[in-house]
């Protein structure tokens, strides 16, 4: 089954949008297999960030990153990638369609909510970086084949 990793980001995690987020996901039919809430240490975020190193929000975007709790967990289902990107929305709130997260609760793409996983390489990669493989809870739901149809 496809994985992805998913922030609530800081201003989310402040703004009381945990549940929202959470309650999006679970509603698509997506199934939640880790979950953990914690600071961001300066290591953490320049790992998750690597790949805009240089560019010229990154200083502003650790900051962000860094300046409060974040809810960090792992969803899956078919296509649990793209179907999570869809539900967070465009990453610049003003060109995310109308019913996203992003659309529903954000307006700047620095105080933009939400992380989700943009690769199958890159979900795995930042699945291994927040959490072991004992974190991972493998487990089926009653509902699974209303919702999966392998
Ligand atoms: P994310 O990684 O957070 O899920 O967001 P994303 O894939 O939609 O966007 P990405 O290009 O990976 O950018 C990561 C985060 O950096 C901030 N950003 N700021 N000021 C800017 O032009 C700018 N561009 C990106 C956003 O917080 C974005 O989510
Ligand atoms: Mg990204």
């Amino acid at each position: 089954m496809e994985k992805t990793f998913v922030l609530v980001k800081p201003d989310g995690v402040q703004r009381g949008l945990i549940g929202e987020v959470i309650s999006r996901l679970e509603r698509r039919g997506l199934r939640l297999v880790a979950a953990r809430f914690q600071p961001v240490s300066h290591n953490m975020a320049e790992r998750l960030y690597a790949v805009h190193q240089g560019k010229p929000f990154y200083d502003g975007l650790l900051d962000y990153i860094k300046s409060g709790p974040v809810m960090a967990m792992v969803w899956e289902g078919p296509h649990a990638i793209a179907a999570v990107r869809q539900t967070m929305g465009a990453t610049r709130p003003i060109e995310a369609d109308p019913g996203s997260l992003r659309h529903d609760f954000s307006l700047e793409v620095g105080r933009n909510l939400t992380h989700a996983s943009d690769s199958i390489d890159t979900a795995r990669k930042e699945i291994d970086l927040w959490f072991s493989s004992e974190d991972l809870v493998d487990w089926s739901r009653d509902l699974d084949p209303w919702i999966f149809e392998q």
